[in-house]
């Protein structure tokens, strides 16, 4: 007997920015992505302030999902998808964030993908904002640390909730919100860069934008949910948090405390005031500490205890270590590094795997909140090279999955209430942190390079027909 729910929704994830293409076509306008240009693991990607020609921009084409929806979604459907996360491109709907009316051909697109998905069964679970922030509203406002984007999101919410309200039920308001902790979030979430052109890397670390920006997320996010509890009582409305479990790296009590500081304003920050609906007691002290000063409104408070999420989603992808000793030696990660954990293999990016940890994170997150959970990205970001046959035997990938499958049935079996599985990058696409298309997370193999060639065919890998198996015995065949 399987330990997952009958209506276990296993399916993949993706992001408009990171796979749709299709940049500028049918009155699309450019995001905060499509001005970053590609990059590696060792040279890393730029954003610039105007499309450079002689530069590459691998969101622009991607892998062309807004021409191949229809084939993609039957290859989802064909390993047994029930649910299939994806984000709506912000400038499609509105191409600079400010116009007064949607732009139809935008809307259009969408209602062609959900109902591909309807066709298959597939339940959607939508990120309205997934690093796609109008670069417009980055020029003329410095992003989200203008009050102003709180109606500017209200009314792109406004347009997809009533015009998906009958195809979509599971919603999120902002991916990985808490990467507006650390300086990389100024770029890929607060969109707090305005003017600056360079390497994502070396971006100005300005903390008082980064969490003023955050706090008029936090209002917009709750201000989106009570609105889809007032008019769509058949919503339901999440919220979805990077999760990077640490650990203290000894058991010096100072270790210990620094860790626990690490993970309340790296994990648990963001994800408090979404369900909990207020700021936490920790905040005070950091803030004093770092000279923050959160400019509220009236009204502010109010809205956030209004709006709190029904269900809570995360990505996990890799733990690491914290201490205040100086003999440790650094580790990499997405968003955030630590230091190495001597028990525990990397990634060929550096990211430290982890399947256990996932276990004993759904336990804290359950401990702590008690709503039902999902995780939303998940995988082994790897390069994938054909065999002889000119297929991809990616048993490395099925390894990785297997073990974090495992874990989640061992933290059901303990009791957590875990909704459903969408792992990350279920067909091959651009990476977020570095702009490449080598670091592949698929199913789908997707003929597309780094230097932009590729005739953009798909083909199924070897963890295609695992993850069919997987789905089809509800988790119990990992074989
Ligand atoms: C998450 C993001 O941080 O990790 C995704 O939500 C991202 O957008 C994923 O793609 C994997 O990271 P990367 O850098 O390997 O693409």
């Amino acid at each position: 007997m399987s330990v997952f729910r009958e209506d276990f929704l296993w399916g993949g994830a993706c992001a408009a920015n990171q796979f749709e293409g299709a940049w500028d076509v049918d009155g699309k306008g450019a995001s905060v992505p499509d001005m970053c240009t590609n990059g590696s693991h060792t040279s890393p990607k730029w954003i610039t302030t105007a499309i450079r020609p002689d530069r590459l921009y691998p969101s622009h084409e991607a892998i062309d999902f807004y021409h191949h929806y229809e084939e993609d979604i039957a290859l989802f459907a064909e390993m047994g998808f029930k649910c299939f996360r994806t984000s709506i491109n912000w400038t499609r709907i509105f191409p600079t964030g400010m116009e007064a009316e949607p732009n139809e051909k935008g809307l259009e697109f969408y209602d062609k993908v959900f109902a591909c998905c309807k066709k298959y069964g597939i339940e959607p679970l939508v990120t309205i904002s997934h690093y796609e922030l109008p670069y417009a509203l980055v020029e003329k406002y410095n992003g989200w640390y203008s009050r102003e984007l709180i109606d500017l999101y209200m009314n792109y919410c406004k347009v997809i909730f009533e015009r998906y309200k009958d195809k979509v039920k599971y919603w999120l308001t902002f991916n990985e919100i808490n990467t507006g902790t650390m300086p990389l979030g100024a770029i890929l979430n607060t969109g707090t860069v305005q003017g600056y052109e360079g390497p994502v890397s070396q971006v100005p670390d300005n903390k008082q934008e980064r969490y003023q920006a955050l706090h008029h997320m936090f209002v917009a996010s709750a201000e989106a949910v009570a609105y889809a509890h007032e008019h769509y009582p058949q919503f339901q409305m999440g919220c979805m948090i990077c999760f990077v479990t640490s650990y203290a790296s000894t058991c010096d009590p100072d270790d210990v405390v620094a860790n626990q500081r690490q993970m309340q304003m790296m994990n648990w920050f963001c994800s408090d005031i979404h369900v909990r609906g207020e700021y936490p007691y920790y905040a005070k002290r950091f803030f004093e500490e770092n000279g923050i000063e959160i400019k509220a409104e009236p009204g502010d408070a109010e809205i956030l205890k209004k709006g709190t999420v029904d269900f809570y989603t995360f990505s996990y992808y890799m733990s690491n270590c914290i201490t205040t000793h100086t003999d440790g030696e650094k580790g990499d990660g997405n968003i955030i590094t630590g230091f190495k954990n001597p028990y525990l293999k990397s990634s060929d990016w550096g990211w430290q795997i982890d399947p256990k940890g996932l276990r004993y994170t759904l336990n804290e997150i359950y401990g702590r909140y008690g709503i039902p959970m999902m995780i939303v990205e998940n995988g082994l970001g790897a390069y994938d090279v054909k065999g002889e046959d000119g297929k991809i035997h990616d048993s490395y990938r099925i390894d990785y999955l297997r073990q974090h499958i495992e874990q989640m049935a061992e933290a059901v079996k303990d009791g957590v209430d875990l909704m459903g599985y969408t792992p990350w990058g279920c067909i091959d696409l651009v990476s977020a942190s570095t702009g490449e298309m080598a670091k592949r997370y698929g199913f789908i193999y997707v003929n597309k390079f780094d230097d932009g060639t590729g005739d953009l065919s798909r083909e199924r890998k070897d963890s295609f027909y695992w993850y069919k198996k997987v789905i089809a015995s509800n988790g119990e065949d990992l074989g």
